[in-house]
């Protein structure tokens, strides 16, 4: 492990000779981030966040580095840790390193290492947080009293939700964004990112074909619209699990079959969950699986399977292949779990593209900026993305890909804002 030293901490890495290697996906995922890019062109030789200090606790990836690099070339002094103890690129992180952003994140953290990093990230007195999961916040509600938090960024649902409830009991300490919230994240990075990283992790990690299985999919939020919606372009058997009757009726008319887990647990061939809930898959549904079912987490903690019950109520345990461990049942069955659990897109592939994190991530560079300009105004509370940022990195998405729209007319204009026809 290559450490820093010197007063200010500078990181904390597998391998920083690795930077040279790490230099070929930060540049194939900056080619075709264009929106981004736009992005951080437009402000030119200007530094909007010159003296700003901003800890991101994001999963480190290339997309991830082409942000850090535009958060950097506006002014920022960068600290990075990871979003998930098995997620880091590790020649992103070097590659990272060797360009003056302190990183502590390296695959195949321990619990207790993942939470060290974040802290190392935020004892160097950040300004911003930015994080994805709520990992980053939560610590520093709990272990750093004494900061100088202007304003953090949320990239989950997951976060987002832990981030409302730390509101509610009137605890939250800076105004944070939302950046999951915006049009131009949920619409696209949860639903055609996750659904297609998913199955990239997925048949990575198993190559087996997904064609004719029957694939269970659990939660119908946006990540599993999108992963249903993948599921269905593989010619599977695609069953949707749901708590709430509005999505479970969104599901049924999207053509999908709707059942409970009691009872897609005996059918199903491939188990995907994408609730953010916890206990999704329980003992009681995974004693009454076929021999051979598959097992695969989508959501940001690796929670909704009961990895407990498998490790407590096997009769055996062994790696098949990278990424996948066959747990032998008491019953005698054989179920094989994807990633040990945690989010499969990123621990068994490369997470989502970087045409969708190219709008995810315009979000978090433009809110990061908003924060920095405007945080006086702002209250402790969980914002959405302001419309104007969400417009204009639709806008920017559209021009990269070539797209050009119609503009409203001056008749049009006034039909609309009057109620006489
Ligand atoms: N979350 C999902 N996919 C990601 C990626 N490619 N980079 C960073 N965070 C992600």
């Amino acid at each position: 492990m290559a450490m820093g030293s010197g007063k200010k901490l500078q990181g904390k890495i597998a391998d920083p000779s690795l930077a040279f290697e790490g230099e070929k996906p930060y540049s194939w995922a900056y080619r075709n981030m264009p929106a981004l890019v736009k992005t951080i062109e437009s402000y030119g030789d200007a530094r909007p966040l010159k003296g700003r200090t901003i800890a991101m606790c994001l999963h480190v990836t290339k997309e991830t580095s082409v942000l850090a690099m535009g958060l950097k070339k506006l002014g920022a002094s960068l600290y990075l840790s990871a979003a998930n103890p098995l997620t880091t690129q590790d020649e992103i992180a070097a590659y990272l390193s060797s360009k003056g952003i302190k990183v502590f994140a390296w695959r195949g953290e321990s619990s207790g290492e993942y939470f060290d990093c974040i802290r190392s990230i935020l004892r160097e007195k950040p300004d911003i947080v930015m994080d994805d999961g709520g990992d980053a916040h939560v610590t520093l509600h709990e272990e750093f009293p004494d900061n100088k938090i202007i304003g953090g960024t949320e990239e989950t649902t997951t976060g987002v939700t832990r981030l409302k409830a730390l509101s509610r009991d009137g605890r939250l300490g800076y105004p944070v964004i939302a950046v999951n919230n915006a049009y131009t994240k949920f619409l696209f990075d949860n639903r055609y990112g996750t659904g297609q990283s998913t199955f990239d992790g997925l048949l990575r990690a198993t190559s087996l074909l997904m064609t004719g299985k029957k694939v269970v999919v659990s939660g119908y939020g946006w990540v599993g619209k999108g992963i249903a919606k993948r599921a269905r372009g593989f010619d599977a058997h695609v069953i949707v699990t749901e708590v709430d009757p509005l999505k479970a009726l969104e599901a049924h008319m999207d053509g999908f079959e709707v059942m409970p887990m009691s009872k897609a647990s005996e059918i199903g061939d491939v188990f995907i969950t994408a609730t953010g809930q916890i206990s999704v898959i329980r003992g009681e549904h995974l004693e009454m699986m076929k021999d051979g079912a598959i097992l695969a987490n989508a959501g940001h903690f690796d929670v909704e399977i009961s990895v407990k019950y498998l490790e407590q109520n096997s009769t055996s345990k062994r790696s098949v292949r990278q990424f996948v461990e066959e747990y032998q049942l008491k019953n005698g069955k054989r179920l094989y779990l994807i990633g040990k659990g945690r989010i499969v897109n990123l621990v068994a592939a490369e997470g989502h593209p970087p045409e969708v994190m190219m709008m995810s991530f315009s979000n978090q560079l433009l809110s990061a900026v908003y924060i920095s300009e405007n945080y006086h105004n702002l209250e402790n509370k969980v914002y959405d993305v302001p419309e104007k940022i969400d417009k204009r990195v639709a806008k920017n998405a559209l021009e990269a890909i070539g797209i050009s729209i119609d503009e409203v007319t001056e008749e049009q204009r006034r039909y609309a804002s009057d109620w006489r026809v």
